[in-house]
């Protein structure tokens, strides 16, 4: 189950499913899809899910997380993954953690995994790279195993309650190069883009998620210069060093 409007989140939980899965039957779920009723779907005992969302100001996008807050795990085994842009994860992961256990699933390890920053592409630039590749498939053999094992709760880094989810205060908008094709509308995870007018966005709903940057066709729809060279002077002391990808195992039980 993945969560991920352009495409770094993916990139990472990819690589992790396909070495845990290998060969077995796997389905991808899009978290993304308004549509999507997650209610609907039964999880059992002999599933294992990994599901991956992106880090948005140390928490995880609340569409995200009402949309996982309606399954039903039904003792699934879980991976929660939060991916970041080498800044920092704060409660995110802690948060992923507590809905998926909350939900009902088994969650038997989780990471902490670096993308490509969405907003400033500067900062980890071109991550996931091939030692980030090579290092989640060693997480997913580490893995494997534990996945049929009795295990406790595990310990995960972030604290109750949560950090404030902060807006993002960076709202793309359409140029003069806008065709009106309406993919960007189509494809909003929150639908703050109407189809009658894609030129329009309706900041209080818009998540700042930069879908509708990443996958517009002409290069129409951009944030603010300004703002963006901003908050990328205000992160580059804690974004400058590259962060390690993490991962969190619980203790076997005898
Ligand atoms: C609104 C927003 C807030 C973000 N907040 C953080 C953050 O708190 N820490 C961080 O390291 N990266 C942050 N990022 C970067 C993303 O977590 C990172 O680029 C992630 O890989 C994006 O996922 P995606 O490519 O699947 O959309 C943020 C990105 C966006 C769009």
């Amino acid at each position: 189950m993945i969560f991920s409007p352009t495409g770094g989140t993916r990139r990472v939980a990819t690589v992790f499913a396909e070495a845990l899965f290998g060969e077995a039957p796997a389905q991808s779920i899009d978290l993304t899809e308004r549509a999507l009723n997650l209610s609907l779907r039964r999880f059992g005992p002999e599933d294992v899910c990994v599901v991956a969302v992106p880090v948005y100001g140390g928490r995880i996008p609340a569409p995200a997380a009402a949309r996982l807050g309606r399954m039903s795990g039904g003792r699934a085994k879980a991976v929660p993954i939060v991916v970041y842009g080498n800044r920092d994860y704060e409660d995110a992961l802690l948060e992923l953690y507590d809905i998926l256990s909350d939900r009902g699933f088994d969650c038997v390890a989780a990471l902490a995994a670096i993308a490509e920053h969405s907003i400033l592409h500067q900062y980890a630039r071109a991550r996931p790279d091939a030692d980030d590749r090579r290092t989640l498939r060693r997480f997913a053999e580490t893995v494997r195993p534990r996945l049929a094992t009795a295990h406790a709760p595990l310990v995960l880094p972030g604290s109750h309650p949560y950090r404030d989810a902060e807006s993002v205060p960076l709202k793309p908008k359409a140029g003069r190069g806008c065709t009106g094709c309406t993919l960007c509308a189509h494809r909003c995870p929150v639908g703050a883009i109407p189809t009658a007018d894609p030129t329009i966005t309706d900041k209080s709903s818009c998540i700042s998620c930069m879908r509708c940057v990443s996958l517009c066709p002409v290069g129409a729809r951009t944030v603010s210069p300004v703002l963006l060279s901003a908050a990328g002077y205000l992160l580059k002391k804690a974004c400058a060093e590259p962060k390690k990808n993490q991962l969190f195992l619980s203790r076997e039980l005898p």
